[in-house]
């Protein structure tokens, strides 16, 4: 059985690249290259997969918000993208990049029974982005 929680968070990124001009970056990346950046209301939903235990529950949800909160919101949430994180650093703050990212630092902390199976972080109502979790 599969269980999806949702979360959200507040960030800002600006979707740039050094190794380009900055005409080059706005041909790539549009207003999204804009060197003030801009922020996104992100939905994070994160789905987890595994047997219902004996209390007829798939996984202890106060646990799996807390992980999610200290592992993975707690990084990103209120940040600046592209200054805030070392991880970006040399990397461009795209919602694909964000969805790679939070998949690791969840697998980094995960310690639940349930097995983390899919990740989906929507960007704004037109974007979402869909990551399948392979075995965990
Ligand atoms: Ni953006």
């Amino acid at each position: 059985m599969r269980l999806t929680r949702r979360y959200r968070f507040a960030a800002s990124h600006r979707l740039h690249t050094p190794a380009l001009s900055e005409e080059e970056n706005r041909r790539l990346y549009g207003k999204c290259a804009n060197p003030f950046g801009h922020g996104h209301d992100y939905i994070l939903d994160v789905t987890v997969e595994g047997p219902v235990n004996a209390d007829g529950r798939l996984v202890d949800r106060a646990a799996l918000d807390g992980l999610v909160r200290r592992h993975a919101l707690a990084r990103v949430e209120y940040r600046n993208l592209n200054q805030d994180l070392p991880e970006f650093a040399h990397v461009v703050p795209t919602t694909e990049n964000l969805a790679s990212l939070v998949r690791d630092l969840l697998l980094d902390g995960w310690d639940l029974p349930a097995r983390l199976a899919h990740l989906r972080i929507s960007e704004t109502d037109r974007n979402a982005f869909d990551l399948e979790v392979g075995r965990n």
